[in-house]
């Protein structure tokens, strides 16, 4: 069977990501990893979800929890989002809410939402590879979101008019990004907002690491901004895509939409279309874990992340030749580096995998027309102090054999 001519067309530019083939190499014991931007297991809330899960299963809320339940979420669990929504400026109600199996699953129905084959998506340059490869599906066109305002909505349009198309939504990761670790500041996130309303498109929030600030103020999210200008959320346009993976396991697979109802409404039609709902017994012991920690379990992992963001930096300024340039980021899990013009991400790390044992991503999978050779992203989320230390010395080593 020849598979190709069977597939869809839209299946031509779904391709294996950088970032999945890196993550095989986890595997191998003697590898410093700074590739994968995943939590720490160590710090996972374990006990808390075994005794969740014992009474969920255990209790009165068994059959409940394995039976068929309805696509908009576990009600209680929508309404404490609902809560800490209000407590960010976002004020709410359950009906905001969609659970979604992680926020992954979100941005692949927004895609499937508002994207028409050649449609202009505005993203972020370098963005969120997983957003790429959702939305890629659905085979937009891309172009560069310039959030400090420096193009206008009419010179967006005009570029996708030159390329017979309309510009459908931007996206953007907001706080401490996927990949660079930065914050759109709130001169930013209005801009965006003016944007977004000359254009008139939704805004995309991707807040997944929302809740991991080590330092710096809070920023209010967009929709919170987006409420204050419009008097309620469901006059808003930000789509704000929240998850529970980063703060307190990735494996259940549990993240949510808020937004205005109306698109609540249709996404609500397209899970049911999708996969019914996301798991209940997940989102039930989600909530149980939530509403008895939250707060803690936050506590907790950025105070271990903040120090392996610190011990990072340290070990970047000491072991990195000149040329070597990077960012300072406020909480998430990663540091952006920028490189000498004349390196490749991509080779550097086949050099450095089979010369010293250190993975990282290269920086060209974030940029939706594969530019940038010259960046890398590392991340300080699940290597120990030592490790981090020994991780740039080497890194330092290679890159002042090449610099
Ligand atoms: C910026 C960003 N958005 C969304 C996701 C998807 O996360 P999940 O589907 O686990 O909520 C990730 C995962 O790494 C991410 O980095």
């Amino acid at each position: 069977m020849d598979w190709e001519k069977v597939f869809a067309t839209r299946s031509s530019r779904m391709k294996a990501s950088e970032i999945r083939e890196l993550l095989k190499l986890l595997d191998q014991p003697d590898i410093i990893s700074f590739a994968g931007g995943i939590p720490d297991p160590a710090l996972f809330p374990a006990e808390e979800f075994q005794a969740a899960f014992a009474e969920t299963l255990g209790g009165k809320l068994c059959t409940t929890a394995l039976q068929y339940s309805v696509s908009e979420g576990y009600a209680p669990l929508r309404q404490w989002i609902a809560e800490q929504m209000a407590d960010l400026g976002i004020p709410c109600d359950i009906d905001n809410i969609l659970i979604t199996s992680g926020s992954q699953q979100a941005l692949d129905y927004l895609g499937k939402l508002l994207l028409s084959p050649g449609d202009t998506a505005l993203v972020s340059w370098p963005t969120y590879m997983g957003a790429l490869g959702a939305f890629n599906a659905y085979e937009p066109r891309y172009d560069r979101l310039i959030a400090n305002g420096n193009r206008s909505a009419a010179q967006y349009r005009e570029t996708a008019a030159e390329n017979n198309s309309r510009v459908k939504f931007a996206y953007m990761s907001v706080d401490f990004a996927n990949p660079t670790g930065e914050t759109l500041d709130l001169a930013g996130r209005e801009r965006l907002l003016d944007l977004a309303a000359d254009l008139d498109i939704p805004v995309i929030e991707d807040a997944a690491y929302q809740s991991l600030r080590y330092d710096g103020d809070a920023i209010p999210p967009i929709l919170a901004l987006d409420i204050k200008r419009n008097g309620h959320i469901d006059k808003t346009r930000t789509l704000y895509c929240g998850s529970f993976s980063k703060t307190l396991a990735p494996g259940l697979r549990v993240g949510w939409v808020c937004a205005a109802k109306p698109v609540i409404s249709k996404l609500v039609l397209m899970k049911q279309a999708a996969d019914l709902h996301s798991s209940t017994v997940n989102q039930i012991a989600i909530h149980e874990v939530a509403a008895k920690g939250f707060d803690k379990q936050v506590a907790k992992i950025s105070a271990a992340y903040s120090a392996r963001r610190d011990c990072m930096l340290a070990a970047l300024e000491q072991h990195m030749p000149e040329g070597v340039s990077w960012n300072r980021p406020e909480g998430g899990m990663f540091v952006w580096l920028t490189l000498p013009e004349h390196l490749d991400g991509a080779e550097l790390l086949a050099k450095s995998i089979e010369t010293q044992r250190v993975a990282f991503v290269p920086g060209r999978a974030f940029f939706a027309d594969g530019s940038n050779g010259n960046t890398l992203r590392l991340s300080f989320s699940q290597a120990g102090e030592a490790t981090i230390n020994e991780g740039i010395k080497r890194l330092g080593l290679l890159l002042k054999s090449c610099c």
